[in-house]
């Protein structure tokens, strides 16, 4: 598609309509397994494997979202297309490590305008494609590009896309960037302030299960306790500190543990409110937990 979309011709909507359907369904089936695979995409396939990956990011997000089917669909196209308009930004640039000059980052950010040209001159684009190509640059303080848009005035699309967007960039690797762990990237991205919709980026890590640094989580041990960073590749990989029984009600030493996708390592079960546990100041509590000194925990076995 890209490749033709370069040489000047149509896009092919309805081949991406089934390819987007076939992606819907392997995220039935296991809703992590392609994001993760498309994660280890190479260079010159990243702007191919990117749009699938935010195409099954967008899907897994809408499902959790509970959107309708048709737009749970015309978003996974939408994800699909969304970068199509990079077809008319040179190689060179978009893979080019380090600065670009004046003239270099203006060739990039016409790439939303580009594409939505593009898809409104080919047949049977969704809408919600049209919208997504167009705006997945917007920040919701209106610092973001082509249209400067601001909350309200930016759809939801446009709000999902820009997160699926950011999150699947800076999990992958470049050729000028190692990838961040998922943990890492949304601890990240809450601290831009202005760049997403932070209750839509909340519901966007429960779609994943991912959790950020400071989240008050309950434990398959019975246990609370708070992410304090991630350990390794998988989008389980982190590390939990715990520090209150939930079945005696009460605090506990705080202990670190693994959480990995393993038998002999406990899981996590949800995010958990400070609220219902009636902590009195859950900042303050959360900050002498997180400053804790930790005696070294029982070596895990499979190191
Ligand atoms: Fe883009």
């Amino acid at each position: 598609m890209f490749e033709g979309a370069r040489l000047g011709r149509a896009v092919e909507v309805r081949r991406m309509v089934r390819l987007a359907s076939s992606i819907g369904a392997s995220i039935e089936r296991d809703a992590k397994a392609l994001i993760n695979l498309v994660r280890l995409k190479e260079k010159d396939q990243y702007t191919y494997l990117h749009s699938v990956a935010v195409c099954a990011l967008m899907i897994n997000f809408a499902r959790h979202l509970e959107l309708d089917a048709q737009q749970v669909q015309d978003l996974g196209v939408a994800g699909l297309l969304h970068d199509v308009g990079k077809v008319a930004v040179s190689d060179e640039i978009l893979n080019k490590p380090g600065a670009l000059s004046k003239g270099e980052m203006q060739a990039v950010r016409g790439h939303p305008v580009a594409g939505h040209r593009l898809l409104a001159s080919s047949q049977g684009a969704p809408e919600l494609a049209l919208e997504l190509c167009l705006r997945h640059h917007e920040k919701v303080d209106g610092t973001g590009y082509p249209g400067g848009l601001k909350g309200e005035q930016l759809s939801l699309a446009a709000r999902m896309g820009a997160i699926c967007d950011v999150y699947d960039a800076v999990t992958s690797n470049r050729p000028y960037k190692q990838a961040w762990t998922p943990c890492e990237a949304l601890t990240e991205m809450q601290k831009w302030r202005g760049h997403f919709d932070p209750a839509l980026l909340d519901r966007f890590a429960d779609s994943l299960g991912i959790y950020a640094v400071g989240t008050l989580v309950r434990l398959s041990t019975g246990e609370l306790g708070i992410v304090v960073g991630s350990a390794g590749e998988a989008d389980e990989d982190v590390i939990v500190r715990a520090f209150f029984d939930c079945d005696a009600l009460a605090e506990i030493d705080p202990v670190d543990r693994a959480i990995a996708p393993s038998a002999e390592h406990p899981r996590i079960i949800g995010r958990d409110s400070p609220t219902f546990w009636r902590f009195p100041d859950w900042d303050v509590l959360r900050h002498r937990i997180l400053a804790a000194k930790i005696a070294p925990g029982p070596e895990e076995g499979d190191g």
